[in-house]
């Protein structure tokens, strides 16, 4: 684990976030020359992210904490305006509540341990998804709450064009959907319909119809419903997939929602990818080549993980130090730092035909279920951040003298803290 900063007399050169800020990833690779993975961040992509939905969704935006629960995330996130946060977990609730003592937190996992429960609605929440009748039983008997807590039915849908079907695991069918509400409607101070259309999801036809399908369970139950929320799913262009813009599946939403009469419903979306994705990026180094396996220094334990598991592609490119790096692309696959055989991301990456050990790679669009997904497997583990926040040449001058002294900076804190444990 990388030993952290001691406060440094140059606290203008890191962001308000007190991560250290460099103009591009390229000159983060000259001031640093990082043995380690390095997580990139792009604040003004984050912040962008989220004002398309907060500017664009006609309604409410929760972020799902999940896809990436780094502080200094939320905090940018936050200063851009977002004040509704979807958690799935005690420790995401208590990290957002521990930041944002105002913000509205929705447990909206559908399935919670008592203990979750009992502590979430301490912390203050009182938006909890439900897809079964146990579920209502252990929120209602956990919060003592009737009629004061926000009850969310969770609709499972048919499986659509969404690269991870979230439905298989969790919702409640139509017709038991139709039985949760009119419980729920007892139980609850607002009633929520949600579902979740799939991570990833390519089509802002799958919106529509889960809409329609809301609607008619809604009809069936024949009770008066507060919110509807169309949870995550906004997807992202990776190599291989490119969906229509966001604005496209907003805009479908808000027609679809009006002309299913929910204008007097309250809208909620719950998107993750979609805000971090582009806004992340990860450093790696190549530590062996093979012919035209890349032996790298983070892999499918750490921020990888759907590269090796889903086998996604992302987008690459080469930094090299010293000297230009061939013209000629060639198509690669990944070897992660662990000793473990799935570790291997199959690609293909296109990369100069040249690419050498000592080369970096930035591995892009990872900024949402890439650094969250990291585990210290083998004992490989890089909590190494920096933004990347592109200036003015003048003001760019001025942070690599300031990056300069961070590293120095960072030796003189390893060394001590090497000092410490002899
Ligand atoms: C309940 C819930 N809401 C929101 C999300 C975020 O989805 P996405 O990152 O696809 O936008 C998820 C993802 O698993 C989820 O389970």
């Amino acid at each position: 684990m990388t030993s952290p900063l001691l406060p440094l007399p140059i606290d203008a050169f890191r962001d308000a976030n007190g991560l250290a800020v460099f103009s591009s990833v390229d000159e983060a690779v000259a001031v640093l020359a990082p043995d380690e993975p390095v997580q990139c961040l792009y604040p003004e992509r984050l912040q962008a992210n989220a004002r398309a939905f907060l500017d664009g969704f006609p309604g409410r935006v929760l972020y799902a904490v999940k896809s990436n629960p780094d502080r200094r995330v939320l905090q940018y996130l936050y200063r851009a305006g977002v004040r509704h946060f979807d958690v799935a977990s005690l420790p995401e609730i208590e990290l957002v509540r521990g930041l944002f003592p105002h913000a509205r937190l929705s447990f909206m996992h559908p399935v919670k341990s008592r203990r979750a429960i009992a502590a979430a609605y301490r912390y203050g929440v009182k938006d909890f998804a439900v897809d079964s009748d146990g579920e209502i039983l252990k929120i209602i008997e956990e919060t003592n709450a009737a009629r004061r807590v926000n009850l969310f039915v969770r609709l499972a849908l048919p499986k659509g064009e969404a690269a991870l079907n979230l439905s298989e695991k969790f919702g409640a069918t139509p017709e038991e959907a139709v039985t949760l509400l009119r419980q729920a409607r007892r139980l609850s101070a607002k009633l929520g319909l949600c579902f979740h259309v799939g991570s990833q999801c390519l089509s802002p036809e799958a919106y529509k119809e889960a809409i329609k399908l809301a609607r008619e369970v809604i009809d069936q139950a024949g009770v008066k419903v507060d919110i509807l929320d169309v949870g995550g799913g906004f997807p992202v262009a990776y190599p291989g997939q490119t969906p229509p813009p966001v604005d496209t599946f907003l805009a479908a939403i808000r027609a679809t929602a009006e002309a299913h009469g929910f204008a007097g419903v309250e809208l909620w979306c719950e998107p993750g990818r979609a805000i971090g994705a582009t806004a992340g990026s990860i450093l790696v180094k190549v530590e062996m080549r093979r012919g035209d396996r890349l032996y790298i220094n983070d892999g499918t334990y750490g921020s990888l993980f759907d590269a090796g598991a889903l086998g996604w592609r992302y987008p690459v490119r080469l930094i090299r130090a010293r000297g230009p790096a061939s013209e000629t692309l060639r198509p690669f696959s990944f070897y992660g730092p662990t000793c473990d055989c799935i570790d291997v991301m199959k690609g293909p990456f296109y990369l100069p035909e040249d690419v050498q050990e000592g080369d970096w790679i930035e591995v892009a669009n990872l900024g949402a279920y890439g650094f969250a997904m990291r585990t210290a497997f083998n004992g490989f583990y890089s909590d190494t951040t920096v933004a990347i926040l592109p200036e003015d040449a003048a003001s760019a001058r001025a942070r690599r003298s300031s990056a300069k002294t961070i590293r120095l900076h960072d030796r003189l804190a390893a060394r001590a803290g090497r000092q410490a444990t002899k």
